[in-house]
């Protein structure tokens, strides 16, 4: 890349200092009238502070975004989360050490950022923001503003958590997995009931220790696919580096599948598979003595190095996209088949959450056109027959994808696709609102603003609120 060089996409790696509280949004196309809801996304939204810029993406400061679809039209907020990581950087005029790829003159652990910039999740009532240390921030859904940062007390001698608790529909229960780097070294895997109590389900010893971004629970196991992308657990919470510098990438590990007796804690099996780098799993469901689980699979991890700022530039370019990948894991058999799934690459995949832990025809996912490009395109795929329906605009770019089902017992993959998008030509972003089966457009509501690329989207439906 040649220095100075901005490509046409670098609004969305730029700061959004302004924030706004239900601001009305004009709207051209017709907003289905059985959609009515909130839409939440998160994701970072200031780069720069004290005159300097992050060193990565993903150590830009959490900001919420919120849009919201009523009887008296759309509106949308959006706010910075107010977590102590913030607070110390605007309080110091500079960017706190022990970020994710942030080099810092300073040194503190990565334990101690609460910038929760990653994942947003609706559980038991309460909104809680989530990044890749275990804390998190509740929020008031309403207003956006931060309640407090939730610090795990169980989880004190863990260094590293999953963005990514996996929700039990069927009994309530939500599953968390950390990384604890004491003696031993182990992933721990927690269960919190639906009424609260939080017990821990297993303690796995790990020499090395994988970056775990999510993982997998079926009805009767709990499946942790670590990729040769480790490191020694110390250098996690001591190393001087930067957090996301200690993890070494060796293919010749291949990746490790890890099977929990869900019901005992019990470890059942360790087997083995090709490299693999994954951030997102999709899906996962017992079949007999195998289990099914699917993930987005990248080569390697250059995805992470591809979202760095370069001396202050933003990213451009050589962004790799994930295929999505099943593998089939036999239990009995000790034997794990990995192969990918009938459809085009992207990341965020989503599936219709009705069929989750259990066998899926449709993904939902955002990907590039052309190899390299960011995301530019959002794709419901057919993974049976390989067919797939896209759609997409010039000068856009859409970010995560989210299914609103049109109705409770109606068709797998029937309802609304919402992404919030950026139109770089308008500088505006816009959400857009397709019909899931047909993925044609039905509506743009347009923000006040060009949002900054962002990562996870929810959707709440009015009645979850009231
Ligand atoms: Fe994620």
């Amino acid at each position: 890349m040649n220095p100075g060089y901005m490509p046409k996409y670098s609004i969305g790696f730029t700061s959004l200092l302004d924030e706004v509280s239900s601001v009305p949004l004009s709207v051209t196309g017709i907003i289905p009238p059985g959609l009515v809801g909130t839409m939440y996304r998160i994701g970072p939204g200031r780069f720069e502070i004290g005159g300097h810029t992050v060193g990565h993406w993903l150590d830009g400061f959490a900001l919420l975004s919120s849009v919201t679809f009523g009887p008296h039209g759309v509106t949308c907020s959006n706010r910075f989360l107010a977590s102590s990581w913030y607070h110390r950087a605007l309080l110091e005029d500079a960017l706190p050490a022990g970020g994710f790829d942030s080099p810092s003159v300073h040194w503190r652990s990565h334990l101690s950022d609460d910038n929760t910039n990653m994942n947003i999740m609706h559980w038991r009532n309460e909104f809680e923001a989530l990044g890749d240390t275990p804390q998190s921030i509740l929020i008031d859904p309403m207003t956006l503003a931060t309640i407090r940062t939730r610090r795990w007390a169980h989880l004190h001698r863990c260094c590293a958590s999953s963005p990514h608790p996996v929700f039990d529909r069927l009994t309530g229960e939500r599953f968390d997995l950390s990384l604890c780097n004491g003696d031993p070294a182990a992933y721990v895997i927690t269960v919190t009931s639906p009424e609260g109590r939080t017990r821990r389900l297993c303690t796995v010893p790990s020499s090395r220790l994988g970056y775990m971004h999510s993982f997998s629970v079926t009805p009767r196991w709990v499946v942790l696919v670590e990729g040769p992308f480790t490191a020694y657990p110390r250098s996690l919470s001591s190393s001087r580096r930067p957090y996301l510098r200690n993890y070494v990438w060796d293919a010749g590990r291949g990746s490790r599948v890890l099977v929990v007796d869900r019901r005992t804690g019990a470890l059942k099996t360790t087997l083995s598979t090709r490299p693999l780098f994954t951030l997102h799993h999709i899906n996962a469901w017992d079949d007999g003595d195998q289990i099914i689980v699917d993930l987005a699979a990248y080569a390697d991890p250059s995805i992470l190095d591809a979202l760095a700022f370069d001396h202050g530039e933003v990213p451009a370019g050589d962004f790799p996209a994930p295929l999505a990948t099943r593998l089939v894991i036999d239990v009995e058999h000790k034997r794990v088949v990995c192969s990918p799934l009938r459809c085009p690459p992207g990341e965020f995949c989503m599936i219709d959450a009705r069929f989750s832990t259990r066998p899926h025809t449709i993904l939902f996912a955002a990907g590039p056109t052309r190899t390299g490009e960011p995301i530019d395109r959002l794709c419901r795929s057919d993974v049976m027959t390989g067919r797939f329906i896209e759609w997409s605009s010039d000068n856009c770019f859409p970010g995560a994808p989210v299914f609103v089902p049109a109705a409770a017992d109606g068709p797998e993959g029937e309802g609304w696709l919402l992404a919030i998008v950026l139109d770089v030509l308008a500088k505006r972003s816009f959400v857009l609102i397709l019909d899931a089966a047909t993925m044609t457009e039905q509506a743009r509501a347009w923000l006040p603003c060009a949002l900054p690329f962002g990562l996870h989207a929810l959707f709440v439906p009015e009645e979850a609120t009231t």
